[in-house]
């Protein structure tokens, strides 16, 4: 099983670290295997077999981070921290990603559908193929989103006329205001199709879960580069996959967007071409964690420079000690050396979405590369939509029997 194409070796900011630790080879090897297993077949396995495999791969996680902790005992303790937080953070998302594996898939209909239903296949189709479909939403949806959200975005704007321009500080997910435009928006999805093409995506009935509101403005920087060794500008700023395997989204303008105020893209099989093996899929979503928490012994360390994560020497340093077979970063947009074939390629397939307000995109994150809210000029409102599974409703069967357990184990209390 080979690896990413994307060799850190060659990159100017990352060449100057040459120490590496010894590759853990078998343990990989079976890794990719189990993992690989997990994921396509994981759902059809008696829940015994999950059990067992569970602890077989996580074994084998185990069995590699020891390897190279062991190994990195002559180095410096800070690259032991490092490793063991990167166990840490990549034992806890197989978790998650062993629990969406293992989802038995469920039944869900289309009854409520107003357009024939022939558009939401085709959309489900799209995501099988492509992981992502466009539409728009209806006129008067728009209409009445965008009067919910101008009290947010007023206040978003005179944050950022006095230089608050960190996302955060432009971007807002909960409230009673959220709360409406989930319902809305919810509704609109429903009729037109969109839940149940993500639905069929996720083999059990899904809806829209929650939203943020954001606004994108020209003055923000947060995405500039970082390394500043290249004369040449990076043109793949900010291409990237989610962390979240379970989490399908959707991206909705509120505003017109044209090519220079910050157009969501996508770069169709950018992730199949970059091609991460199995465990460097699951480290590079997880990595950029590593020293970012407050709590963590290394956030300060190197002259509080660490928490920066890749934008810090010593934090490169420690990733370059990763054998390459484990080394992956799922935001490598700013680790694209310029001029590449590789990035020449990634621009080619990159697919941007210019669009009226009203105009979406939904697509599947952890597996489809994309970027978006880099603006040139202007400032762009949109809607970052995530799709949740919905609740089940228990049957009369199953309520009765857990009423007589319930009634069984008080009187046995009793
Ligand atoms: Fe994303």
């Amino acid at each position: 099983m080979g690896g990413s194409l994307l060799k850190y070796h060659e990159h100017k900011a990352f060449s100057p670290f040459s120490n590496k630790l010894p590759t853990p080879s078998q343990f990989i090897e079976e890794f990719n295997t189990y993992y690989t297993f997990l994921e396509k077949s994981g759902k059809f396995l008696e829940s015994y077999d999950q059990k067992k495999l569970s602890g077989t791969i996580k074994e084998l996680l185990n069995h590699i981070f020891q390897d190279l902790i062991d190994s990195s005992a002559s180095e410096k303790n800070e690259l032991q921290h490092f490793l063991k937080e990167l166990y840490l953070y990549s034992d806890q998302l197989l978790d998650r990603d062993l629990k969406n594996f293992f989802l038995k898939p469920k039944s869900f209909h289309a009854q409520k559908l107003v357009i024939p239903s022939c558009q939401a296949m085709e959309w489900a189709n799209c995501l099988f193929s492509d992981r992502y479909f466009t539409g728009k939403i209806s006129c008067q949806t728009l209409k009445t989103l965008q009067s919910v959200v101008q009290p947010i975005i007023e206040d978003f704007r005179y944050r950022a006329l006095k230089g608050n321009t960190k996302r955060e500080n432009l971007s807002i997910n909960d409230g009673h205001e959220v709360q409406e435009l989930v319902k809305i928006i919810n509704s609109e999805f429903e009729e037109s199709g969109v839940n149940l093409a993500i639905s069929s995506y996720h083999s059990c009935p899904m809806k829209v879960g929650g939203l943020a509101v954001e606004l994108s403005v020209e003055n923000a920087n947060w995405w500039n580069d970082s390394y500043g060794v290249y004369n040449e500008g990076i043109n793949t700023i900010y291409m990237h996959t989610d962390e979240s395997l379970s989490v399908p989204k959707a991206i909705v303008y509120l505003t017109d967007v044209s090519e220079k105020n910050g157009p969501f893209s996508v770069i169709n099989h950018g992730l199949e071409y970059l091609s991460p093996s199995p465990i460097q899929f699951l480290l590079g979503r997880i990595i950029g964690c590593v020293g970012r928490n407050k709590s963590s012994s290394l956030y300060d360390y190197y002259q509080h420079h660490y928490h920066k994560t890749f934008g810090c020497p010593k934090y490169r340093e420690h990733f370059m000690y990763l054998p390459e077979d484990i080394q992956y970063n799922s935001h490598f947009g700013w680790d694209i050396i310029p001029s590449s074939f590789i990035e020449k390629e990634l621009l080619d397939q990159e697919n941007i979405q210019i669009g009226d307000a009203g105009s979406y995109t939904v697509f599947d994150g952890s597996r489809l590369v994309h970027r978006g809210g880099l603006l040139k000029e202007g400032e762009r409102i949109a809607l970052q939509v995530c799709f949740v599974p919905v609740p089940t409703v228990p049957t009369l069967k199953a309520r009765i029997i857990n009423r007589v357990k319930s009634k069984f184990n008080t009187s046995l209390i009793k």
